[in-house]
């Protein structure tokens, strides 16, 4: 698991985070899964693996911000979901979420990163294009019978990717503590990136 620069925090995702992580998925999904597929997943679904990231407000409560998963299937990671609360996106946490699901997937010994994205979803696109996924496929109507969609993979996860990801990695943390952005956006709130500095 990636250890990013503070206030930011990553983890396995545990039962208790299911009515935060509902509480995203509702505002990023038109489909929202129901909380029991999380449950199913965190606590049977052995082949899943599924992380939160979470930031430490003004109160010192930790609060999740976003989430992903994954399953690993015979040396191919499949990515499952991946989701930032509104309030954070723009600020390189999903990022942060596909680039710890991509090392975790190397670690495992994954050879293949693979998943959906609907077809009109650019933003994830890009974000997924900037890992180097490429579009193999497309699936009709995948979406309740109406949004296509994109099937992308990242392949092969070899010493090469490996070092391409830790590139990102360096990229990535280098503007995570340089960019105070998170607590402009948040500024109407008690959270401050320099208290938790302190
Ligand atoms: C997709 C999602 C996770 C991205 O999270 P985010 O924290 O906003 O994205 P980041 O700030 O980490 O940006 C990473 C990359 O995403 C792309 N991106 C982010 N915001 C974008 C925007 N407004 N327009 C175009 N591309 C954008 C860019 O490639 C960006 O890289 P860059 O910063 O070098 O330009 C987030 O938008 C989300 O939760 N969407 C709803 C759920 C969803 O669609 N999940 C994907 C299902 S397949």
């Amino acid at each position: 698991m990636l250890k990013p620069p503070k206030p930011y925090h990553l983890r396995a995702m545990r039962l208790s985070d299911i009515t935060s992580v509902m509480a995203i998925e509702h505002l990023s999904f038109p489909t929202p899964w129901k909380a029991s597929a999380y449950e199913y997943e965190i606590t049977r679904n052995r082949l899943a693996s599924y992380q939160v990231i979470t930031v430490r407000a003004g109160d010192r409560r930790e609060e999740v911000i976003g989430y992903s998963g994954y399953w690993l299937m015979s040396g191919e990671a499949h990515i499952s979901t991946i989701a930032i609360n509104p309030e954070w996106r723009g600020l390189g946490l999903g990022e942060l979420l596909l680039l710890n699901t991509l090392m975790m997937a190397c670690s495992d010994a994954a050879h293949l990163a693979t998943l959906e994205v609907r077809k009109g979803n650019e933003v994830a696109q890009s974000l997924y294009k900037k890992y180097q996924f490429q579009i193999v496929g497309e699936r009709p109507r995948y979406y309740q019978g109406t949004e296509d969609a994109i099937l992308m993979t990242a392949e092969p996860l070899n010493d090469d990717y490996r070092v391409f990801l830790r590139y990102r990695r360096r990229e990535l943390f280098q503007r995570l503590e340089e960019n105070p952005k998170g607590r402009v956006r948040r500024s109407n709130r008690r959270f401050s990136i320099e208290d938790e500095k302190r």
